[in-house]
């Protein structure tokens, strides 16, 4: 067994831990207050190769691993978790899905300029009434010669007010439940595709969301990705690869907040010494230290079966549910350490618990990610 990175591994790390101190985490607040898209960054992750981090060269992306995937994101969402997520997405939930079910012609399209940053992907399963229960989907698609016929709503849908293209989900057969589901590639100028106003949010107030809706949308019946039918299957399998890009965004912020109580349990003096000289400041340090390592070993295991081809959603969901959870304990123990200041908007650590918090929803609530992981034990 080996716990070590590879020279690429840690060449990756160190490239974007200087990035993101450099680049994100001087802007963060402001991007937060602002609700502001981080426009530049985004150029700038493009230009190193993040947005595509686990495509291939030839199709456009980084050609890295996703260990290095889950180590780059880690960095990104330590300086930026809003930053974190527009990655995640456009990496796990759009290019991962197109990557391993297009065909060439869609790959040329739907990949490369996706992977390469110059547009940006978004992945549309979840509606109004279809959130955890994923398989009841009520938007339609029918097939009319050769063409699709696309009608319903789409809701919470990350980079979705910027987004080029959409991995779409849609009903071909109601009848065959969750195997009448098929998804399609459908750039977001289509007649008929309509977005409504950013989401107004707790935390990852960076990140865009919008609801979509599809009047009459007709796309060519060559946008179908993959199989009619195939669609619930390929929703689950790509969010088995998002779970490890959620699970790394909570890792990030988590770091990011711990660090900033280390450093902040040096300088804040009570009863005649730094507080980090407290054992009540020291065993909640411990903690948090220990509760990262942990998420980082069960994010690196998942990220390492993704690697070898292996079906790895019970790990995924293991680490994404211990990551999220874990993110906002640490989050707010580190808010704890910084006292009243902890609840100042002059310090960056109420944005970690509120930022942390919406890992523990998105790309599977918690309780999701239990029924995974119960259902895979209880198979044997
Ligand atoms: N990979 C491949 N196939 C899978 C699979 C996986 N990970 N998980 C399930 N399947 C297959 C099953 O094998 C089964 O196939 P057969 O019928 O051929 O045996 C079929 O799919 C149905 O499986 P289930 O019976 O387990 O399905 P279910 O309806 O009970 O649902 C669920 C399972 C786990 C609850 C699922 O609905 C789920 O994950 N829900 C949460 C959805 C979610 O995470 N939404 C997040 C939206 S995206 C988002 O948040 C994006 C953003 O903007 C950041």
């Amino acid at each position: 067994m080996n716990f070590e990175l590879t020279d690429v591994q840690r060449e990756i790390q160190r490239m974007t831990r200087e990035f993101a101190a450099r680049e994100l985490t001087p802007n963060a607040r402001r991007w937060d207050e602002h609700h502001e898209f981080p426009t530049q960054a985004v150029k700038q992750l493009a230009e190193l190769g993040l947005m595509g981090v686990a495509v291939p060269e030839s199709e456009g992306g980084a050609g890295l691993d996703n260990v290095c995937y889950a180590v780059a994101m880690e960095e990104i969402s330590r300086g930026c978790a809003s930053t974190g997520v527009i990655m995640s997405v456009n990496n796990s939930l759009y290019c991962d899905p197109v990557m391993k079910f297009g065909n060439e012609e869609q790959k040329r399209e739907f990949l490369a300029p996706f992977a390469r940053g110059e547009k940006l992907g978004c992945f549309g399963l979840t509606e109004p009434e279809a959130g955890s229960d994923a398989a009841a989907q009520k938007t339609t698609a029918v097939r009319k010669g050769d063409e699709y016929v696309i009608n319903g709503s789409k809701n919470w849908i990350t980079n979705g007010p910027k987004a080029d293209a959409i991995v779409l989900f849609a009903m071909t057969d109601k009848a065959r439940g969750n195997k009448g589901i098929s998804a399609f590639l459908v750039p977001t100028n289509t007649p008929g595709f309509i977005r409504g106003e950013p989401d107004k949010k707790m935390g990852i107030s960076a990140a865009h969301s919008c609801s979509m809706y599809f009047e009459d949308m007709r796309i060519p019946a060559k946008n179908l990705l993959g199989k009619e039918g195939d669609g619930f299957k390929i929703a689950m399998g790509t969010l088995d690869g998002g779970r490890i890009g959620i699970a790394a965004q909570a890792l990030g912020i988590a770091r990011a907040a711990f660090e900033e109580a280390v450093r902040y349990s040096g300088e804040r003096q009570s009863f005649g010494k730094p507080i980090r000289e407290h054992q009540a400041i020291q065993f909640m340090i411990a903690d948090m230290a220990t509760e990262i390592e942990a998420g980082r070993l069960l994010l690196w295991q998942a990220a390492l079966l993704k690697d070898k081809g292996v079906r790895h959603s019970m790990e995924s969901a293991m680490a994404k549910l211990y990551c999220s959870e874990m993110a906002s304990r640490v989050a707010n123990k580190a808010l704890q350490v910084h006292g009243g200041m902890g609840y100042s908007k002059e310090m960056d650590v109420e944005r970690h618990v509120r930022d942390a918090r919406i890992t523990e929803i998105y790309e599977g609530t918690s309780e999701i990610q239990r029924i995974v992981i119960s259902a895979n034990v209880l198979k044997g």
